[in-house]
């Protein structure tokens, strides 16, 4: 590794390239100050012109051990600057108890912010940070605590506590104290919310300045939001948009004159939900705006610029109660939607934006090479012979039990240091009841967000078969639901309502946030119309250590109903990157070697989940897979990522799916007779 690493260091001064570093462009001649937004067309870095051509990675997407080579791509591609959120859910996931890297949560090695602030300036960047606390980022509960819900302090109101602690750790990374750190964006899209109050926003700046933040200040926010979420006098204001860069700058100037103009999220894409369509945006569309924000010139954060995963439980969701639908495992991850997938793929768009920034920047900076792919493979698929039947884990394994007189949101249960449960399933299990023949089973209000119902270990809620299934029992859409239990009268039996968190919305309105409660919390459970209590409630949270402990799996008895299986892939050399095919399964998550992969669901649009080399082992690697309807026989892998595109088309009736995957749209189109407007993309571009 050293060697490597030294000849990597020696490179410029080998090929004979006399151009300054971007740090020593901007800081040779001594440190006297930051960023500044004081006059119009530029920013001024340390008192000399600066342009801001910043790309988004979010360090808690990509894995630990693949920041320096995506630092790496982004400065190779002539950006100067990266950005990033920091997601406060990650960093505080109880009460009190914090993790910046190595802190016991099952994300920790995604937190060690302080060496990604390190890693930004030895790859040559500058850094625009962005702390919330709301961040959106299509993100699980726009990176607010889930425990959050059990105060009702109301949201979007800044924690004192959470916030000295993060900025007295980011202050020595300040680009003024010899660091990274140019700028500092306080909350997100603020002005946008319903009541923008700027007591509010003034405490939250009040916090930066007592905590020696010295660096440029910012808001941002649609450009008709105005400025109702900024403080005109301290602080530098940004704007976010997608589309016609010329108007919405004008705008901008309009409202701010006299300083230089930044887009703080020029959209590159556009994010997937589970079940919709998936999102693209040409190259082409893509380039011409693009261009037409650095020759304006405009300052430039393109957001997202590394796709990045949604590992785990961590997506966002989005639409107004009850309709709320889980975003996809990687929004903005496509292959064709970011400049970089979250593979680390490069698309046109990367080349497109190289070739622009090399147009447009009038300083000239040393600029690495582009960085080799990682390489992927595919692996043989291995057969499936153990299974562990969820009714079978709840009797024998549970990882906690309480006692409740009645059902209650997940955020609720007195566990974790009384922060609840965030993320994941809770179980609701009533035991020893009498169920005559046709008992109907009652859900009160909506479930949040889907629901199985076991009697005896046995699925008797519907299997999933289509996208309308979402409008009957076992999802969010239906409020007071029903299901009848049983064909045949059934002394003593135990039934177990399993209720799945499928991502907390990332937007909406304040009104709105105090719903995002996740299990069953709307209202009671009846049986024939009586209402059931003293529940046993379990949470299952598919921590690491408990899905590695889990043990008596037997062969498959049955492949439907909700249950782990269990593969072990070996791997004789080097693990690689790869992708779990799951076209053949239904719906469920993956557990690699105990870290949550993430989520499934046939519908796509993303039919395959991202599981870079960091993650496997050399030799034994152990695959979980919860299936909550019918497994497949087999896991299989992939070495590229696969999509589907779900096109409804309602006419006469009839709704056409079109399975895309890695068949070029073309050739689907040929064997059929309708035509309408459709994105046609292929899966490499
Ligand atoms: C820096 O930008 C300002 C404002 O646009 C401009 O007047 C000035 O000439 C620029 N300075 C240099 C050295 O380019
Ligand atoms: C529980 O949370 C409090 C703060 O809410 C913290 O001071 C305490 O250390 C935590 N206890 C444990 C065991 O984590
Ligand atoms: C600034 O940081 C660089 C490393 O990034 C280090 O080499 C240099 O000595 C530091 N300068 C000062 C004045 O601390
Ligand atoms: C800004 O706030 C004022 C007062 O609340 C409101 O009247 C105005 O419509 C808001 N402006 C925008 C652009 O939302
Ligand atoms: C929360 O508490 C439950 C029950 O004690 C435990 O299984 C789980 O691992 C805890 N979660 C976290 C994030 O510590
Ligand atoms: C249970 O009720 C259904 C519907 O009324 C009936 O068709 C079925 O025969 C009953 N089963 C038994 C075992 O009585
Ligand atoms: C009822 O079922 C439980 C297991 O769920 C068992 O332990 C108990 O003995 C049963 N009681 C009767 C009366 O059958
Ligand atoms: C959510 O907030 C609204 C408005 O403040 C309030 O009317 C409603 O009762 C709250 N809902 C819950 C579940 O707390
Ligand atoms: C998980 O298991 C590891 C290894 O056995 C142990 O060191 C660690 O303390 C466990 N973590 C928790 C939260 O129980
Ligand atoms: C898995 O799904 C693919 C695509 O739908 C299909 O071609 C293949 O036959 C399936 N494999 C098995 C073993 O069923």
């Amino acid at each position: 590794m050293l060697p490597f690493l030294g000849i990597i260091l020696l490179l410029p001064f080998i090929t004979g390239d006399t151009l300054p570093t971007n740090y020593e462009y901007y800081t040779s001649d001594g440190l006297s100050s930051g960023l500044v937004a004081d006059q119009p067309t530029y920013f001024t870095l340390n008192g000399k012109n600066f342009t801001i051509y910043s790309g988004a990675l979010h360090y808690f997407r990509v894995p630990r051990a693949y920041w320096r080579v995506s630092l790496k791509k982004i400065r190779a591609a002539g950006l100067n600057t990266v950005e990033t959120y920091v997601p406060w859910n990650l960093h505080e996931p109880q009460s009190g108890i914090y993790d910046f890297g190595d802190g016991g949560s099952e994300m920790e090695d995604f937190l060690h912010l302080e060496e990604f602030l390190q890693t930004a300036k030895e790859e040559d960047l500058f850094v625009l940070l962005r702390p919330g606390p709301y961040i959106c980022a299509e993100y699980n509960f726009g990176g607010f605590p889930a425990w959050l819900l059990r105060e009702s302090v109301g949201f979007r109101v800044h924690d004192e506590r959470y916030f000295n602690i993060l900025l007295s750790k980011v202050s020595d990374y300040q680009f003024q104290k010899n660091g990274s750190i140019i700028g500092f964006q306080l909350e997100n899209e603020y002005g946008f919310s319903p009541e923008p109050d700027s007591a509010y926003v003034q405490a939250l700046y009040d916090i930066y300045v007592e905590n020696d933040i010295v660096e440029l200040l910012m808001t941002s926010d649609p450009p008709y939001a105005g400025l109702n979420g900024t403080l005109p006098d301290l602080m530098y204001h940004a704007i976010n948009f997608g589309s016609d860069p010329t108007n919405n700058f004008a705008t901008l100037l309009d409202m701010q004159p006299n300083k230089p103009v930044m887009a703080m999220e020029f959209w590159t894409g556009w994010f997937d939900f589970w079940g919709g369509d998936h999102n693209t945006k040409d190259a082409a569309t893509f380039k011409e705006a693009y261009e037409q924000i650095l020759s304006y010139p405009g300052s430039i954060n393109l957001y997202i610029f590394i796709g990045g995963t949604n590992f785990g439980t961590l997506n966002g969701a989005s639409l107004a109660l009850p309709t709320t639908l889980a975003l996809i495992q990687s929004p903005r991850a496509t292959i064709m939607t970011p400049p970089v997938s979250e593979a680390g793929d490069y698309t046109q768009k990367y080349y497109d934006i190289k070739e622009l920034i090399e147009k447009y920047n009038p300083v000239k900076t040393y600029t690495p090479d582009v960085p080799d792919l990682i390489p992927r493979a595919t692996y043989p698929s291995v057969r499936i012979q153990n299974q562990l039947p969820l009714g079978d884990v709840l009797d024998y394994h549970p990882p906690y039990i309480i006692e409740s007189e009645n059902v209650i949101a997940m955020e609720m249960l007195d566990i974790n240091n009384s922060s609840g449960q965030s993320y994941g399933y809770i179980v609701y299990r009533k035991e020893n009841v009498n169920l005559e023949n046709g008992t109907v089973l009652k859900i009160e209000g909506h479930v949040c967000d889907t629901v199985m119902v076991l009697v005896d270990g046995v699925l008797v809620s519907p299997i999933l078969e289509s996208l309308d299934d979402f409008d009957g029992f076992g999802y969010w859409r239906l409020k007071d639901s029903t299901l009848v239990l049983n064909s045949e009268a059934k002394l003593n039996a135990t039934i177990d309502v399993v209720v799945e968190e499928w991502g907390r919305m990332n937007g909406g309105t304040l009104q709105q946030y105090n719903q995002t409660f996740k299990g069953l919390w709307q209202g009671d459970v009846l049986l024939n119309d009586e209402k059931v209590t003293n529940w046993k409630i379990i949470p299952l949270e598919l921590k690491r250590n408990w899905t590695n402990s889990l043990d008596s799996w037997s062969y498959i008895s049955s492949d439907v109903g909700p249950a782990f299986y269990y593969v072990d892939l070996q791997i004789e050399d080097e693990p690689t990157d790869m992708y779990l095919d799951m076209r053949n399964w239904t719906k469920g998550t993956v557990i690699v070697n105990g870290f949550n992969i993430g989520k499934y669901l046939r519908f796509g649009p993303q039919l395959a989940l991202y599981v870079p080399a960091p993650f496997l082992k050399q030799g034994s690697n152990r695959i979980v897979i919860f299936e909550h309807f019918k497994a497949h026989t087999e896991v299989e892998f992939s070495t590229d990522p696969i999509y589907v595109t779900v096109r409804y088309w309602r006419k006469e009736g009839i709704k056409v799916f079109y399975f895309v995957a890695n068949v070029p749209l073309t050739f689907i189109l040929s064997f059929t007779t309708v035509s309408f407007d459709i994105t046609t993309y292929h899966l490499k571009s």
